[in-house]
C-alpha cells in the first residue's frame, strides 16, 4: 500500500458527509480490539479527537495472521471506505481494505492495557500518558486555552513581550528562586571574607530562574503601552499541594494608564473569554472530562462566564470569615495571609461566585504595589475561584518614585536602579496581574491535581524526563 497522507479522525467525525462512500486513509494508535471469528472491530485514535474511529476488519478479507500485530498500543495505517455505522456508539466507521502496521506494542509489556488506570498510576507513566483519552483531552484543552490567551491580547492591541527566564532580580521577594550557576559546587571560589565569589560565576553575579516576568514587563508597558508575557516560571517553594508546581506557566499582562478598577475589569473579561473559548472549541473534550471526572463541570464553567465576579476589600473579607462561625484550620485575623480554606469559604460557601479581593495589608504583599491613602493597605487584587482558590494575583503598581524607593530600601532590595528608572523617567499609573496558566487549565478541565494538566510536572523530589 502506498503511504499516502492521512485524514484526521476529528475531521471525519465532525463532518463525514463529503467522505461517505469514499476511500480514506487514517493513521493512529490502536486503543482496543474486539470481535468474533467473522469480524474484528478496532478503535483507532490519532490524537485529534477524544473519540476513536471504529475500523471494521472483515475476516473473509483479513486473516488472523494479518491482524496478529494489531494490538492495543500498536500504530497502524488503514485504507478503507467510510460508511455509516450499523452499530451503536458511533455514527461512522471504516470498512478496512488495506492495513499497514507501523509499530507493534507487545501486550505483555505495554503499560496502558486496560481502561480506567488511576490518575496516580498514569502520573508514574507520564511519558505515555498523552496516549490516554483523559490526558489527550486535557492537552487539547490546554492548547485551546493557550491559543485563546494570545488571541485575546492580540485582538486588544497588546504586544507579546518576552521577559528573561534567567534573571538577577527576585520579583516576588519570597526567596523561592532556583539558582543558576556554573560554579563547581564541591569547590566554590570564595572572596577575602569567605563569601562565595560570584564574579567567577558564568554571569559574573548571582543569577536565578525567574519567579515572574513582571518587573521586566513593566519596562515593556511603559514603552509599548500594553504588553503581556506568557512563559515558564519557576518557584522553589516546598509546596506539595494539588495547586502548586515548581515549573508552571504564567501570563502577565501589564498596562500603562490602567488603575486598579481597569485591572479588575480586564482580568474578569480575560478569564471569561478563555473559558468561553474552550467551551466553544473543546466541546467533546470537556464533555468527556465531565462524564468521567466531574459531572458539574459544564455548569460550573457556564456559571462563571455568565455571572459578575464579586469585588470585595480584604478587610470586608476578614470580617465575613470572622463572623462565619466556621472552624478553620488556620486562624483568621486582620493582617493574615489568607489560606486556601479561607479563600474557598468566601467563594464556594459565602458568595458562591468568583471573588476579587482587593486592598490587602501591605505587609503580606510584594514591594511594588501602590500604597493606599490609609498607609496600611495596598492596591492588590487576587481573583479567587471555586475549587482553585487564587487563580490570579495582581495590583496597581506604585508609580511614585520616592515611595517606591522607600519601600525598596525598607525591604533591603538591591540592584533595582533599572527598575526605578521607570519611575524616574516618564512614570505613569499602571497595573497588571499574573494568571497561573495551569490553574486555569485545572479549572476548565475539572481535574483535581495540577500535576495532571501539564505534560511533565515538576514538583519537590520529582524531575522525571
Ligand atoms: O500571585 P503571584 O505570585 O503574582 C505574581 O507573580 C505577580 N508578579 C503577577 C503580576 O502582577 N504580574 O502569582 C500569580 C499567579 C497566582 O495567582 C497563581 O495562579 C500562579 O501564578 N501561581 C502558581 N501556579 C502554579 N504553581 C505555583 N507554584 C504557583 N505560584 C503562583
Ligand atoms: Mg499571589
Amino acid at each position: 500500500m502506498q503511504d499516502i497522507r492521512r485524514t484526521m479522525v476529528a475531521r471525519l467525525m465532525a463532518d463525514p458527509a463529503p467522505y461517505l462512500g469514499k476511500t480514506v486513509d487514517v493513521k493512529g494508535w490502536v486503543r482496543s480490539r474486539r470481535g468474533n471469528k467473522y469480524v474484528q472491530f478496532v478503535a483507532l485514535n490519532d490524537g485529534s479527537s477524544v473519540k476513536s474511529l471504529q475500523i471494521v476488519f472483515d475476516l473473509a478479507k483479513f486473516s488472523d495472521d494479518d491482524l496478529r500485530l494489531v494490538t492495543t498500543g500498536a500504530s497502524i495505517h488503514v485504507q478503507g471506505t467510510l460508511v455509516e455505522s450499523q452499530g451503536k456508539g458511533q455514527s461512522v466507521e471504516i470498512q478496512a481494505e488495506e492495513l499497514q502496521v507501523y509499530g507493534t506494542a507487545d501486550p505483555d509489556t505495554y503499560p496502558l492495557q486496560k481502561k480506567g488506570h488511576s490518575l496516580e498510576f498514569l502520573r508514574e507513566k507520564a511519558h505515555l500518558r498523552p496516549r490516554t483519552n483523559f490526558f489527550s483531552a486535557v492537552l487539547r484543552v490546554r492548547h485551546a486555552l493557550a491559543f485563546a490567551v494570545h488571541k485575546f491580547f492580540n485582538d486588544k492591541g497588546f504586544y507579546y513581550f518576552h521577559t528573561p527566564l534567567i534573571t538577577a532580580s527576585d520579583c516576588e521577594g519570597a526567596g523561592a528562586q532556583f539558582q543558576v550557576t556554573t560554579l563547581p559546587l564541591n569547590d566554590l571560589p570564595t572572596d577575602k571574607e569567605g563569601k562565595i565569589d560570584y564574579s567567577k560565576d558564568f554571569f559574573g553575579k548571582m543569577a536565578s530562574l525567574t519567579v515572574s516576568g513582571q518587573l521586566e514587563g513593566e519596562l515593556g508597558a511603559t514603552a509599548l503601552g500594553c504588553i503581556y508575557t506568557f512563559g515558564p516560571t519557576f518557584r522553589a517553594e516546598n509546596s506539595n499541594t494539588p495547586r502548586h508546581l515548581s515549573e508552571f506557566w504564567m501570563i502577565e499582562p501589564e498596562m500603562a494608564f490602567y488603575e486598579i478598577q481597569d485591572n479588575m475589569d480586564l482580568a474578569e473579561e480575560f478569564i471569561k473569554y478563555c473559558i468561553n473559548y474552550a467551551l466553544e472549541h473543546c466541546k467533546d473534550d470537556i464533555e468527556f472530562l465531565a462524564e468521567h471526572f466531574d459531572k458539574e463541570l459544564p455548569e460550573r464553567l457556564k456559571f462563571v462566564v455568565e455571572n459578575d465576579f464579586v469585588r470585595l476589600p480584604y478587610t470586608e473579607g476578614i470580617r465575613i470569615l470572622e463572623e462565619s462561625g466556621k472552624k478553620f484550620e488556620f486562624p483568621v485575623y486582620w493582617g493574615v495571609d489568607l489560606a486556601s480554606e479561607h479563600e474557598r469559604y468566601l467563594v464556594e460557601e459565602h458568595f458562591r461566585k468568583p471573588v476579587i479581593l482587593t486592598d490587602y495589608p501591605k505587609e503580606i504583599k510584594a514591594f511594588y504595589m501602590k500604597l493606599n491613602e490609609d498607609g496600611k493597605t495596598v492596591r492588590a487584587m487576587d481573583v479567587l475561584f471555586p475549587k482553585i482558590g487564587e487563580i490570579i494575583g495582581g495590583s496597581q503598581r506604585e508609580e511614585d518614585f520616592e515611595k517606591l524607593q522607600g519601600r525598596i530600601n525598607e525591604m533591603g532590595l538591591e540592584g533595582m536602579e533599572w527598575y526605578l528608572d521607570t519611575r524616574r523617567f516618564g512614570s505613569v499609573p499602571h497595573s497588571g496581574f499574573g494568571l497561573g496558566f495551569e490553574r486555569l487549565v485545572l479549572f476548565v478541565t475539572g481535574m483535581q491535581n495540577i500535576r495532571d494538566v501539564i505534560p511533565f510536572p515538576r514538583y519537590p523530589k520529582n524531575c522525571e524526563y
